[in-house]
C-alpha cells in the first residue's frame, strides 16, 4: 500500500494536529514564504513521490490567503509526483456562492472547485456544504460528510421530552429533519428570505413551537443575522427555551458574544473553523475523529458512506 502523507495549511493547525493524532501519523512540515511583492510560495518539506497526500485546510478568515495557500500546496504535491492529492476542506466557505440570484454576479463555489482541480486536487473531503448541489460543482470525487452524529450525540444527553428542532429556512429543513429523526423529535422550519449578507427576514414558522424547548439547527452561524431573526420569531410564538446548534461556528462580528448575551440556553458548534473565544454557554464538538476515519477509509479504499449513516 502507498504511504500516507498528511500536510496542514496554516488555517487550523489544532484540527490538523488532532486529525494526525487520530490517524497515528506524523504531520509533515510545510514551509510558507511571503515575498516582498506579497506573493506566497509553499514548500512541502517531506517526500510526496507516489504517496497518498492529504492536505488539510479550512477556508476560514482570511479566506483568500488560505485558498491560495491550499492551491499552492496542491500544486507542490502534484509537482512532487504525489500518487494522489486529497484536499481536506472542513469548511468550504465559497459554498455560499452557489447560484446566480442577481445579475452579473460570480459563482465562487464553482470557480473555486475548478481552481482546486486545476491546481492538482484529485479528491475532496469536506463537511456540510452550504447546499448539497455544491457537491456537483467538483469534477473530481467529493466525500461530503455531515456533523449530525456529533451534534445529535451532544443533545441526546438532554431531556428532550418537550423539544422540537427548528431549521431557519426550508433549504436546511431536510438536514434538520435528519437530525430530528436521530433524536426522535418533530421538526419545524422558518420561511426565510435573505435580503443581504447582513439582513434576513423570517416571516413565519411552519410547525408548532409554542411552549416547546427548541433546538435551532443551521449549517453555519456567520454574523448571526439568521439566528437573531429566528430568535425573535420563536419568542413571539412562545417557545419555552432555545438552544442553538450548527456545524460551522464562524461567529463573525462578535456574533458569539452577542448570542451568548441573549436568552439562548446553549450554543453548540463543531471545530471546522478555529475558535479563539470561549464562553460558558458554548460547546465545541470535534470533527477530527470523523475526518480521520474518512481519511483512513479513503486511503485504504473502503466505503466512506458508512460515516453518513
Ligand atoms: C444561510 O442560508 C445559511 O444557512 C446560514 O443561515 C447563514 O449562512 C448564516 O449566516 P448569518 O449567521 O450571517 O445569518
Amino acid at each position: 500500500m502507498r504511504e500516507i502523507a498528511v500536510f496542514g495549511g496554516s488555517s487550523h493547525p489544532a484540527l490538523t494536529a488532532e486529525i494526525c493524532a487520530h490517524l497515528a501519523v506524523p504531520q509533515r512540515p510545510v514551509l510558507l514564504k511571503r515575498f516582498a511583492n506579497d506573493c506566497l510560495e509553499v514548500q512541502l518539506q517531506s517526500n510526496c513521490r507516489e504517496r497518498d497526500v492529504f492536505i488539510i485546510q479550512s477556508l476560514v478568515r482570511p479566506v483568500q490567503e488560505h485558498l491560495i495557500e491550499l492551491l499552492l500546496m496542491a500544486d507542490a504535491a502534484r509537482g512532487a509526483s504525489a500518487a494522489r492529492v486529497n484536499a481536506v476542506i472542513p469548511h468550504y466557505a465559497y459554498a455560499r456562492s452557489d447560484k446566480k440570484d442577481a445579475p452579473r454576479i460570480s459563482i465562487g463555489g464553482r470557480l473555486v472547485a475548478d481552481l482546486l482541480v486545476t491546481a492538482g486536487v484529485d479528491r475532496v473531503l469536506t463537511l456540510n456544504l452550504h447546499s448539497p448541489q455544491v457537491h456537483g460543482f467538483f469534477s473530481v470525487p467529493v466525500d461530503h460528510l455531515h456533523a449530525l452524529r456529533e451534534l445529535a450525540g451532544h443533545f441526546r444527553q438532554r431531556d428532550l421530552s418537550n423539544t422540537v428542532v427548528v431549521s431557519p429556512d426550508l433549504g436546511y429543513a431536510k438536514s434538520a429533519a435528519a437530525f430530528a429523526r436521530r433524536l426522535g423529535l418533530p421538526v419545524a422550519a422558518g420561511a426565510k428570505e435573505r435580503v443581504s449578507d447582513s439582513e434576513v427576514h423570517i416571516t413565519a414558522i411552519i410547525g408548532d413551537v409554542a411552549g416547546h424547548d427548541v433546538i435551532i439547527l443551521d449549517d453555519e452561524i456567520s454574523r448571526g443575522t439568521t439566528v437573531f431573526e429566528l430568535l425573535d420569531r420563536l419568542r413571539e410564538q412562545g417557545a419555552r427555551s432555545i438552544a442553538v446548534a450548527c456545524t460551522h461556528g464562524l461567529f463573525a462580528d462578535n456574533a458569539l458574544d452577542k448570542l451568548a448575551a441573549s436568552d439562548v440556553t446553549e450554543i453548540v458548534c463543531t471545530n471546522t473553523a478555529p475558535l479563539e473565544a470561549e464562553h460558558p454557554k458554548l460547546t465545541v464538538l470535534s470533527v477530527a475523529p470523523a475526518l480521520a476515519e474518512a481519511i483512513s477509509r479513503i486511503h485504504i479504499g473502503e466505503s466512506v458512506s458508512a460515516l453518513f449513516d
